[in-house]
């Protein structure tokens, strides 16, 4: 199989877009078109991970307002107009195609979509306990309010909420 790659997902990637997420995610359930939706939304900030004919991984981002987060397999319905984050809802590879620095290379692809788009921070939720991989990628844990705290509890207990300030100065780790 050729090394994997990143390219905008397609309307014909949900079906395996929604399987991996599944698999990937089993206590975190969302309906494919919701999904779908925030392909149609933010198709830039939506890729496929392909390795030949095969969808092994995506990433799905969408621009959203700092310190919010869309309730898990709910609808946006728009994206704000005046959007300060882009928000990473969900990356995952399928485990085989781990550590090979994909994460990293969809977080730099949604960087420069931000910055084109003078959006100065990203965002996301980080669960299972990846919190020290999101912090290798520039992305610092912040402190939840009780709205957030209850909004987060639907993700499990471990998640946090986590933002990476694209102003600031880069450290080493980023390249
Ligand atoms: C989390 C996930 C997306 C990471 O993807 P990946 O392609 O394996 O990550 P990368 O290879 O790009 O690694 C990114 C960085 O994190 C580091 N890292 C990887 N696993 C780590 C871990 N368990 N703890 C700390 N750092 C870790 C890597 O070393 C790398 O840093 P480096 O480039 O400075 O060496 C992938 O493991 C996955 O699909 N997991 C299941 C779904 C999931 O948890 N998604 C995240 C939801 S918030």
């Amino acid at each position: 199989m050729s090394k994997p790659h990143w390219r905008h997902a397609r309307a014909s990637d949900l079906t395996a877009i929604s399987a991996i997420a599944q698999r990937i995610h089993p206590d975190l359930p969302e309906r494919p078109e919701v999904l779908a939706e925030k392909m149609q939304l933010c198709p830039d900030g939506c890729l496929a991970l392909a390795a030949g004919n095969e969808i092994v991984g995506y990433g799905l981002s969408h621009p959203w307002t700092q310190h919010q987060i869309p309730a898990l397999d709910g609808f946006l319905e728009q994206l704000p107009d005046d959007a300060d984050c882009l928000y990473v809802h969900d990356v995952a590879m399928l485990p085989d195609f781990r550590g090979g620095g994909a994460a990293r290379a969809y977080v730099a692809a949604i960087e420069g979509l931000a910055r084109s788009s003078g959006i100065t921070s990203l965002a996301l939720v980080s669960v299972y306990g990846t919190r020290e991989l999101w912090q290798r990628l520039g992305f610092r844990a912040v402190t939840a309010d009780a709205k957030l705290r209850r909004k987060l509890d639907s993700y499990g207990e471990r998640a946090t909420y986590m933002l990476r300030d694209l102003t600031a100065p880069r450290s080493a780790s980023l390249r």
